[in-house]
């Protein structure tokens, strides 16, 4: 029998809002002792600061856990591999983040002796989704409390109970909902619930604005082995290094602004604006290296698979078994992609423009037009008339009912 006693609730805690008025709530409704965790997958804040803010929330244990590296590896690797972009537009920064944290909590819950885990996340996004089908998949034991969306308090409401129990939070912070880690931050609310208004610079903190970023461009490469990131600028590196280096190089540039009207799981559509600078010149630089090295029906094959693999992980789906199985055949296509792509980033925008590969199928001779071609030309005119034959006997059929239509 599953045990429901709620004397132990471990809370994913980032120390902003949602979750700090969480850890008071859940102690106050179950009478229970609240153990916080937080996951560092690279989001660049103060871990001692959220250490204690919970402290001062009158949390008696917290964990801080670096997972930085099994993010980047376990996470963000098969996400390059698979080219992940959630609608052609989000690097799905925050999704791939929440079972990595989410498998942090069931650890902790387990070593603890804990029969609940809990989140901030409210009954509106897709967050909620992704902690719980992960928490149940690999816990059914443990129950999952979600304390925002239960109590269904508006975000004016939070600050009042906040402010109420003399919970501090920073006003910046209060307007907008902003979660990061190495990938990209995503932020929402506050004027950006307009679809229809620019967003207002201060929303950016790892972009410099296009308008005010360097002159001259700045040119890096970017190394692969099998897909895998290996170097960057001929350093070799850790994944989790070449990312966090990235970030703050095309940051510097602009790069990584995305404003995207974004499809949620639960049916709303939601104006998202995301920095994502590091994940925006990897996914081009990857991609591009495909370009050279996968045969056409290779790329135009694994294309839906990047599709329904960035869905899967979106809606929450990262412990299905269908993701592995596309793993595998990502995996495969990933043999030969090794090699090296150049980048120029200037004002916002990440170009590649040279690439370099072993395993390159571009062939000089037979794609030049000058003298030295080995391409055999009077071969295209049976080609084509092949080719066609289906189209061209069909239309031969169209024309004629046309004609005697008229
Ligand atoms: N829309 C993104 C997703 O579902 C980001 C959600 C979290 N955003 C936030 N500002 N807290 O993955």
């Amino acid at each position: 029998m599953a045990n429901h006693n709620l004397s132990k609730i471990v809370l994913a805690f980032s120390g902003g809002l949602d979750t700090s008025v969480s850890a008071r709530w859940l102690a106050e409704k179950y009478d229970a002792e609240v153990i916080t965790v937080t996951v560092d997958v690279g989001q660049q804040e103060n871990l001692n600061q959220i250490a204690m803010r919970s402290k001062a929330i009158g949390v008696k244990s917290h964990y801080s856990i670096d997972a930085r590296d099994e993010f980047a590896t376990d996470y963000l690797s098969p996400a390059i591999k698979a080219n992940a972009m959630y609608e052609g537009a989000y690097p799905l920064s925050t999704a791939l983040s929440r079972p990595l944290i989410c498998s942090k909590l069931v650890e902790v819950a387990r070593k603890e002796n804990a029969s609940a885990v809990a989140h901030g996340c409210t009954g509106k996004g897709n967050d909620q989704v992704r902690f719980e089908v992960t928490a149940k998949s690999l816990a059914p034991d443990i129950r999952v409390l979600a304390p925002v969306r239960d109590w269904n308090m508006s975000r004016d409401e939070e600050i009042k109970y906040a402010k109420d129990n003399g919970i501090k939070v920073s006003e910046k912070k209060s307007i907008y909902s902003v979660d990061q880690n190495m990938w990209g931050r995503s932020i929402e609310c506050g004027p950006l619930e307009d679809p229809n208004v620019e967003p207002p610079e201060e929303v950016y903190e790892w972009t410099t604005s296009p308008e005010k970023s360097p002159q001259k461009p700045e040119y890096i490469s970017l190394e692969f082995m099998e897909g895998e990131l290996v170097g960057l600028n001929s350093d070799t590196l850790k994944v989790r290094e070449i990312i966090e280096r990235l970030n703050s190089i095309a940051g510097r540039h602009g790069v990584g602004r995305i404003d995207h009207i974004e499809n949620r799981l639960v049916g709303i559509k939601s104006r998202e604006v995301y920095e994502c600078p590091a994940a925006v010149c990897i996914l081009a630089a990857h991609k591009d290296l495909e370009k050279l090295v996968l045969t056409r029906h290779e790329a135009r094959f694994k294309k839906t698979i990047e599709n329904r693999w960035a869905s899967l992980v979106y809606e929450g789906l990262w412990m299905e078994p269908l993701r592995r199985d596309l793993d595998v055949f990502i995996e495969s296509t990933q043999k030969r992609v090794t090699g090296t792509v150049r980048l120029k980033l200037y004002k916002g925008i990440a170009t590649p423009i040279a690439r370099t590969s072993p395993y390159s199928l571009y062939d000089f001779g037979m794609a030049t037009y000058d003298a030295s071609s080995t391409f055999d030309q009077t071969l295209a005119k049976g080609f084509i008339e092949l080719w066609g034959l289906p189209t061209t006997i069909a239309s031969k059929l169209i024309l004629k009912d046309d004609e005697e239509e008229k």
